[in-house]
């Protein structure tokens, strides 16, 4: 995954590259390091706030900064970017991977070169510098390394004794900023966007340079100076104060999540034309294709179970997905960066066929690629765990794919299911207490619950570590119900009270065979806590918030790092 940032000429590079790292940390966090011109470069593998506490006012106008997802070479200093070349003419940050690095890697060392990570990157450093002693023509030495590596990369490249910044993006997501005569690059353009005041966002296959005295960029081996367009994009300073961290002040902004969707997908107690619009064009379609990875596609699950109808099938971005011409994609992805769903995105556009994003970063490279963006207006969510873009997710694709006669009493009635769980945040406590002592759990729940177990059951795992599964109730005694032991115990979820008797009995199995289990339902009489019912299509939201908070309050005990948990990124941008 990775971020990366440059900034040429502006006397605040230091400044301007740590705060640029700080907003790109959701892309990975497990080493971080900068470079500034001429000769300093500093790398930690801890995060991005220890690099600013152990450098105070370094001053340099150029200069480059990354953070880093571990793909290639586990994480070390020496795995850290930036990487310099071994003849130390070159300096770059890298996002992206190559698949073909250790060919070049054993030519380089046959050529003298010296290795001293096991990153790829190191490999694109060392090629560049290779390539230049055969021909010091930079344009042609970017261009090669375009043509010989294989995979992804976005690139920022110092070379010695050179002002500027040279960038190379081959599949990897990168910008270039300006204002007046600096030049700010990076991976996202939140991270530049507080310092530039128009932007450029190169095609794959284009590189370039900038720098006081001169800025191009190359497509397809022609020169061109590089268009900047005025844009304005969404400020990045919230703040989680009040909470204790951003996962929890995100559970809570779901309340305001469903006023902005009201202000933005409705007029009176309708939709807006626009989007009534765009639900007839839905209803229309041959067939809907919802694709999403994680909380995304459980979002896809949830819409599909609503709907047994064979007009929607869903697909996990990372599988084999049939393009048909005449049929609708529809995208889900917060990030809207994604690697899996930007490489869908690309076959689906080649075969012409209808593409919707649905996306909560409408500046994001599938929202640029897609026919019609559909805004998740979830604010920023800074916190890895998605909470307010799920529930995003489901509410607009029901307001979407489903007849609601009174949409304003419809979010409403959400509106009022989410309070009432906030309000009684405490009742889990005692539930989470029980939870964090366990190693292992089983979510189980029956068709539409089946969805939020499996959404529930993932934010479990990624932020508290145990290991939680969704089970569908039926299934469990096929083979499953062999694993549950005194640490290994299940949570049955059911919104519908047709699904309470057979969740009880499978609850009830597993009990008797002395493993611990518990029950969230929103019949009172047998629910551990009690929730308020939403309105049809999203009846259970006010357990899908209850999960949130008891994923919280666990991990809360075992003390982790809720916002950043282990191995994990925001954004997935590799393969
Ligand atoms: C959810 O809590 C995860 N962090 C993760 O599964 C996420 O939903 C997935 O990586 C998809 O991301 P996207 O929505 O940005 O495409």
């Amino acid at each position: 995954m990775c971020g990366i940032v440059g900034v040429s000429n502006d006397s605040n590079a230091y400044k301007i590259i740590i705060e640029g790292l700080e907003n790109l940390e959701y892309r990975g966090y497990d080493s971080a390091g900068f470079f500034l011109a001429p000769n300093k470069i500093y790398k930690t593998t801890s995060r991005v706030a220890s690099l600013k506490s152990k450098n105070k006012d370094i001053v340099s106008n150029c200069g480059m900064g990354h953070t880093r997802w571990a793909t290639t070479g586990k994480v070390s200093i020496k795995n850290a970017h930036p990487h310099q070349s071994y003849h130390k003419k070159f300096v770059l940050v890298h996002n992206g991977i190559i698949s073909n690095y250790l060919e070049y890697k054993y030519k380089l060392i046959k050529e003298g070169y010296v290795f001293k990570s096991d990153t790829d990157s190191e490999v694109i450093v060392n090629y560049l510098e290779y390539l230049y002693s055969q021909n010091s023509d930079m344009d042609y030495c970017l261009k090669k390394l375009i043509e010989d590596l294989k995979g992804e990369m976005a690139l920022i490249i110092s070379m010695k004794g050179d002002e500027g910044l040279y960038f190379v993006k081959k599949g990897s997501p990168l910008v270039v900023g300006k204002k007046d005569s600096s030049f700010y690059l990076a991976s996202d353009v939140l991270a530049i966007s507080n310092y530039s005041d128009s932007f450029y966002f190169p095609n794959d296959g284009e590189y370039g340079y900038v720098s006081k005295s001169n800025s191009y960029v190359i497509n397809k081996n022609e020169q061109n100076s590089i268009t900047f367009n005025q844009e304005q994009f969404e400020n990045n300073t919230t703040t989680s104060t009040g909470f204790s961290c951003f996962l929890l002040k995100e559970i809570y902004d779901q309340v305001n999540l469903i006023d902005a969707i009201s202000k933005t997908y409705t007029s009176g107690n309708k939709l807006s034309l626009y989007y009534q619009d765009i639900k007839k064009s839905l209803k229309s379609s041959k067939h809907i294709n919802l694709i999403g990875c994680g909380s995304s596609f459980n979002a896809a699950s949830y819409i599909k179970s609503l709907d047994h109808s064979s007009h929607i099938s869903t697909y996990v971005g990372s599988e084999y997905v049939k393009i048909n011409k005449d049929e609708t994609y529809i995208l889900i992805s917060q990030s809207g960066e994604t690697y899996d769903l930007i490489q869908l995105a690309k076959k689906i556009k080649k075969k012409k066929a209808k593409m919707i994003v649905l996306t909560n970063t409408p500046h994001s490279t599938l929202a640029r690629m897609s026919d019609i963006t559909l805004n998740m207006c979830a604010g920023y969510e800074k916190s890895v765990a998605a909470t307010k873009s799920f529930l995003a997710s489901i509410t607009i694709l029901t307001l979407l794919t489903k007849d609601i006669s009174n949409v304003t009493n419809y979010l409403n009635k959400v509106k009022r299911s989410i309070k009432y769980t906030l309000k009684h945040e405490d009742k889990f406590n005692d539930l989470a207490k029980k939870i964090s002592k366990l190693t292992s759990l089983y979510y189980i729940g029956k068709d539409i619950d089946y969805a939020i177990c499996q959404e529930g059951g993932l934010k479990l795992k990624e932020i508290s570590y145990l290991h939680v599964e969704a089970m569908l109730s039926g299934e469990l005694k096929h083979g499953p119900i062999a694993t549950v032991n005194k640490k290994f115990g299940a949570l049955g979820i059911s919104t519908k009270s047709s699904s309470d008797e057979k969740i009880k009995t499978a609850l009830a199995e597993v009990k008797c065979r002395k493993a611990p289990v518990f029950f969230l339902s929103l019949s009172k009489d047998i629910s551990e806590i009690r929730f308020l019912k939403g309105p049809k299509y999203l009846t259970g939201v006010g357990i899908i918030i209850g999960l949130q908070i008891l994923s919280y309050k666990v991990a809360n005990i075992l003390k982790r790092d809720i916002d950043k948990p282990r191995n994990l990124a925001k954004s997935v941008t590799v393969i």
